[in-house]
């Protein structure tokens, strides 16, 4: 039995050691927002965060995530309670097929709870290995900009993940 937090709610599964997250995810828990891409973790459209950091999910066992704290694309924010960046996303239309977007979001939020104020140097690293097929690049550097300002003036407090609480909540 594999337990861990996901989306702030404690869970557990009975499964093979080896399932990559992101099919725990979504074939056990039905939130289908994280992508299968490449299956490689080289595309990012599986990511999630994994104790506040972007990780690829296609390639992450679930063995690995036992205690963790797992966010998905549903735990960013709701439809009555969009995250700033998924706000800005709409503002600034960047979604084009969409396939892409719940990976690009994962990463930009995790960037973002590190660095209110990314340049376009930490923007590109941050953002690098996340690939967008339909090419959204520029529209998704300026919803980062423009949602990292909107945290900044909101007084948004960059969570820092505390992995002993998070194992007493798990336990
Ligand atoms: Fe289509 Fe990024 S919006 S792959």
């Amino acid at each position: 039995m594999i337990s861990f937090q996901l989306n702030n709610s404690s869970v557990q599964v009975d499964i093979d050691p080896d399932t990559p997250l992101l099919w725990v995810v979504r074939d056990h828990f039905k939130l289908k927002g994280s992508k299968f891409g490449c299956g490689m973790g080289l595309c990012g459209a599986c990511t999630m965060h994994v104790n506040g950091e972007a990780v690829r999910s296609c390639t992450l066992p679930i063995s690995a995530v036992q205690g963790a704290a797992i966010t998905s694309i549903e735990g960013l924010g709701t439809p009555d309670n969009l995250h700033p960046l998924q706000q800005a996303w709409v503002e600034y239309s960047v979604p084009q097929c969409g396939y892409c977007q719940s990976g690009q979001l994962m990463a930009a939020s995790a960037l973002l709870a590190k660095n209110p104020n990314p340049s376009d140097d930490d923007i590109e690293m941050a953002m690098n290995g996340n690939i967008c097929r339909c090419g959204t690049y520029s529209k998704i550097k300026l919803a980062i900009k423009s949602g990292a300002e909107a945290m900044r003036a909101q007084g948004n407090v960059v969570e820092i993940f505390d992995p002993v609480m998070a194992n007493k909540e798990a336990s």
